[in-house]
């Protein structure tokens, strides 16, 4: 299977991609491969510091790089995984880009919708949004960077809480569009334990509606 997780900045992707994806190992008999956008391919790490942190970039290269991250990410890391027969969990996937980009950044959704379309990346089979106030993950996000410098605002989380919301307002309109292909997660002032657990009572019964599960 091929999952992935969505959200604003600070919603708690990573988190969660970790509670998934050993909940997965401990039910499963097949290996769970964690991964990411940007750069969650052997050498993206240099595509993923060029695209996070080079400033002034138009949103037109910006979008370029986002496409091509994911077409090097696809054919190196999930279609080898998914032909070998292992579950792919990956933090961010097309929606991020009409997200942040389209949303965030005022690109054609259109133009954008095209080119994602014509890239032929493929549609996961179970797509989680995690849903927050942007005020909360905003807050995270500006707790987390006083621990050390890792934690450091990249270009899009230092936009600001104006960016988060008009980000978190588009995902809410792509979801809207297709209510059924997603897997919406209240992630509000919940703990991460309750969440998670969530998370994993809605894949179990997505997963046993698949037909031909046998
Ligand atoms: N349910 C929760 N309640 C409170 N804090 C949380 C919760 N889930 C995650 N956090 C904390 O919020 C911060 C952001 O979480 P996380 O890094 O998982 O988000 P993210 O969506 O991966 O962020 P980014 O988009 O920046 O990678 C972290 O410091 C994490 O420990
Ligand atoms: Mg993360």
């Amino acid at each position: 299977m091929f999952i992935t997780i969505e959200g604003i900045d600070g919603s708690g992707k990573s988190t969660q991609a970790d509670h998934l994806a050993n909940w997965l190992s401990a039910v499963s008999d097949e290996k769970v491969i964690r991964t990411f956008e940007p750069g969650g391919w052997n050498g993206g790490k240099t595509l993923r510091k060029f695209i996070l942190e080079t400033k002034n970039l138009c949103t037109m290269s910006e979008f370029l790089l986002f496409m091509a991250d994911r077409a090097e990410h696809l054919h190196r890391v999930i279609i080898p995984e998914l032909l070998a027969g292992n579950h792919v969990v990956c933090e961010r996937w097309n929606e991020s880009t009409l997200a942040y980009q389209c949303g965030g950044h005022g690109m054609d959704y259109d133009f954008a919708e095209k080119v994602i379309a014509s890239c032929s990346f493929p549609e996961p089979d179970v797509k989680i949004f995690l849903d927050i106030p942007p005020a909360i993950a905003f807050s995270r996000m500006k707790s987390r960077e006083n621990l050390d410098d890792k934690h450091k605002r990249d270009r899009f989380e230092a936009e600001g809480l104006v960016f988060l919301e008009k980000v978190s307002s588009f995902y809410h309109r792509l979801i809207a569009k297709n209510p059924d292909k997603f897997i919406m997660i209240d992630c509000g002032e919940r703990q991460e334990h309750e969440i998670a657990g969530e998370i994993m009572r809605k894949l179990g019964v997505e997963l046993s509606d698949e037909p031909n599960s046998d």
